[in-house]
């Protein structure tokens, strides 16, 4: 059981390299934490990255590379750092790929593709950090969606609300030892590829009016995961988009 003065010490995050990832790495080594910096494509930023981290209390920061679309690569993730000596006691489950897709399009291959990475890899690295890891807190990136109706999120929504049930139901299947706690952001980025200017509609449509920052999805995160206390929350950072009626972006449906 965590006491209130308790903070991790080594933390992996997936998809870290850049944009929202990023920056929960910034502030988690900026506490002393050492941080296995997780990426697939983005090897250069993530070097760049570690290079600018400070040095942790204890052992080293490292990059792990592992494509989240092969079960087998998810599988080896946490087991081999745990036997490289780095055994993680904070999980954030960063990495995800948003695709928008109207539902009758969503054939069985977009759907598994959609579910592997957004849901099937990250419960199973939940699961690998239960069985390898023991004890400390896992931190789940969810979607202001997961409280919506959006008839465009294809499989990434599905797998967004599977992670959220996930998180509530591993919080009590697993505590004291793991707390579990999911953050739901609203619009922080544009999807990779989407102009800024076509979320302008969105903005309008939200009660603050205005994104959330990177860095704040970043405080959000290690705000649950000091917490020793919260277990099973999902925080979120919305400008309150989740407590009214969605208007669709003006993005189009994701190739
Ligand atoms: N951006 C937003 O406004 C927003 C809104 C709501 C929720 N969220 C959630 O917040 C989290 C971070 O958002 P983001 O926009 O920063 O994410 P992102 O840029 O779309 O993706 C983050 C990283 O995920 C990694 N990734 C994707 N597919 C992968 C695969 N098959 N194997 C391994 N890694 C893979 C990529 O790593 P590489 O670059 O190394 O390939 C990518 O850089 C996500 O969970 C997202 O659902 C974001």
């Amino acid at each position: 059981m965590q006491t209130s003065s308790w903070t991790p010490t080594r933390v992996l995050v997936t998809g870290a390299a850049v944009r929202i990832g990023r920056a929960i790495v910034r502030r988690f080594a900026a506490t002393g934490a050492a941080v296995a910096v997780h990426c697939r494509h983005s090897e250069t930023a993530a070097r760049e990255l570690l290079a600018e981290l400070p040095a942790p209390r204890t052992g080293a920061h490292r990059l792990v590379q592992a494509d989240l679309a092969d079960p087998e690569a998810v599988a080896e993730l946490i087991p081999g750092l745990v036997a490289a000596g780095f055994i993680p006691d904070c999980l954030v489950n960063n990495a995800s790929t948003y695709r928008r897709t109207h539902l009758a399009n969503l054939d069985p291959e977009r759907l598994r593709a959609d579910l592997q990475v957004n849901f099937l890899a990250p419960f199973e690295l939940m699961r690998a950090f239960a069985v390898h890891c023991r004890r400390g807190v896992i931190l789940n990136l969810l979607d202001q969606r997961v409280a919506a109706i959006d008839p465009s999120a294809g499989g990434y929504g599905f797998a967004k609300k599977s992670l959220r049930d996930a998180t509530e139901v591993a919080a009590v299947a697993w505590a004291p030892d793991i707390r579990v706690n999911g953050v739901a952001p609203g619009y922080v980025l544009p999807p990779p590829g989407v102009a800024p200017e076509k979320m302008t509609r969105l903005l309008a449509n939200i009660p603050l009016g205005r994104k959330t920052e990177p860095e704040e999805i970043a405080a959000a995160c290690w705000f649950l995961a000091t917490a020793a206390a919260v277990t099973g929350q999902i925080l979120y950072l919305d400008g309150g988009q989740h407590l009214v009626p969605t208007v669709a972006a003006e993005i189009p449906e994701t190739r």
